[in-house]
């Protein structure tokens, strides 16, 4: 028996959360077998790699570094949870997974997406997502609801306005090569709206 694997990605203050948050309430209200997890972290190693990525007072930390730490932390929940998972038959919802790497590292912090994706070729040992929703949304108006909600800026999010444009281009260009993986969502849309729009995604498929 085999599961399903859906990923949600996006910019930062992207509205991904939110549907996050709705879609794991209509697993629940259909019976559904599933976990959510988030990256990174998920795992008690991966929250204590999270730590060290997050925290603003590693400003010393270089691109590789970063991108190597995300990596490790996707190839410990992967193995530990989401494999096992996904063999056991349970739908698995990943708030991120590795486009992120693509278009924070590989895009935005210039580290080359080809080269990206090797490494998460390794840190997953070929697994992909059966769908990823993209949530599409300017960096100017993210950066308006991320204030409004006002929340403490980590140190990726303090990486500004241009690195999120970055950030955007990257998944933008993984979205028109992903053969159809990649669902992009137009972000602007209501909550109710953008959460029809996935419900009629996974009809029949989950
Ligand atoms: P998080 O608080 O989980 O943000 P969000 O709610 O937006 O998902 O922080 C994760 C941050 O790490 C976010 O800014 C995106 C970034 N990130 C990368 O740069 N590369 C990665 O591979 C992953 C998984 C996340």
């Amino acid at each position: 028996m085999s599961g399903m694997f859906i990923t949600f990605e996006g910019i930062d203050g992207c509205g991904k959360s939110t549907q996050c948050e709705l879609l794991k309430k209509h697993l629940e209200d259909n019976g559904k077998d599933f976990i959510f997890v988030r990256e990174p972290g998920g795992t008690v190693i991966g929250e204590r790699i999270r730590e060290i990525l997050l925290d603003k007072k590693n400003t010393q930390m270089t691109p590789r570094t970063e991108l190597l730490l995300f990596e490790a932390a996707r190839a410990q929940i992967t193995d530990e949870v989401i494999k096992p998972a996904i063999e056991a038959g349970k739908i698995v919802i990943c708030d991120r997974f590795f486009d992120s790497s693509s278009a924070y590292q590989g895009m935005a912090r210039g580290m080359g997406m080809g080269f990206v994706a090797n490494l998460n070729m390794a840190a997953t040992g070929g697994l992909k997502p059966d769908i990823t929703f993209f949530f599409d949304l300017t960096a100017e108006e993210a950066l308006a609801r991320r204030g409004k909600r006002g929340e403490a800026s980590d140190r990726i999010e303090l990486a500004g306005l241009k690195f999120q444009e970055d950030v955007r281009s990257g998944y933008l260009e993984l979205a028109k090569n992903s053969e159809g993986r990649i669902i992009t969502i137009d972000a602007m849309q209501s909550p109710e709206e953008i959460f029809e729009q996935i419900k009629k995604t996974l009809e029949g498929r989950i």
